[in-house]
């Protein structure tokens, strides 16, 4: 199988030297890399701008902003069998007039956001019936589960991992992945946090059993 997986922040310029970005470090979308690459698995990789390293034997693909990502996506969308979009892609970005400026502290600034296209959605709108696309959410507890399956209705994917907010940048994850058959599959810790690593192996497995091998892999 090819795994095409999204990791990091996405980087939106303000002008030539600043930008808007966000917590995520990509270390959940490299650990799902490395977890399905060990799994035997083809992977390639889009990487935001984050330390956090690629692992070897990935074929990898830098992105910065929204837009860069949207233009990886469309290229290496059509040869894979499943897409997990793990990047923390932004909701808004800077209007911007004159990318080349700096701007200068003459006083205060007002920034004038548009919001970004849905990429996820998009790229699931073009998927063939062989294809499968994995999206995550980031939901306060209390409308995680109504959130998710909204999300996952509404992007036309095939699964979601959902986690609760205090998950960005944390070591633990409390990741549940709801199916569009209206099931839910939980690594057998759940509720308590499991490392980035481990979470990442049972998602692949679990992945793997449902579409791949006729059956989900466990619980
Ligand atoms: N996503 C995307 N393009 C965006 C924003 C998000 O592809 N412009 C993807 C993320 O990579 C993630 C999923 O959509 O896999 C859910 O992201 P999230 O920010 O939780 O969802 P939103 O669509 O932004 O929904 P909301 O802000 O209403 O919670």
């Amino acid at each position: 199988m090819h795994y095409l997986i999204t990791a990091g922040p996405t980087h939106e310029p303000i002008d030539a030297v600043r930008f808007i970005g966000n917590r995520s470090s990509g270390r959940m979308g490299v650990a799902i890399a490395t977890a399905a690459r060990d799994a035997g698995h083809r992977v390639t990789l889009l990487l935001g701008p984050t330390s956090v390293e690629a692992p070897a034997g990935c074929e990898l693909r830098r992105f910065r902003t929204t837009e860069d990502l949207r233009a990886r996506l469309h290229e290496t969308f059509p040869t894979c069998d499943i897409l997990v979009m793990a990047a923390a892609v932004a909701d808004f970005r800077p209007v911007m007039t004159d990318p080349s400026r700096k701007l200068e502290r003459t006083g205060n600034l007002t920034l004038h956001l548009e919001a970004t296209p849905d990429l996820l959605a998009e790229i699931a709108a073009t998927a063939r019936s062989t294809q499968r696309v994995v999206g995550f959410a980031l939901e306060e507890p209390a409308r995680l589960e109504e959130r998710a399956r909204a999300k996952l209705a509404r992007k036309g994917l095939h699964a979601i991992v959902a986690n609760p907010l205090e998950t960005m940048d944390a070591p633990g994850v409390q990741g549940q992945l709801f199916l569009i058959d209206g099931t839910v599959r939980r690594p057998e810790q759940w509720p308590a946090p499991i490392g980035k690593d481990l979470f990442a192996r049972w998602l692949v497995r679990t992945v793997d059993g449902v579409w791949t091998a006729g059956g989900p892999a466990d619980g």
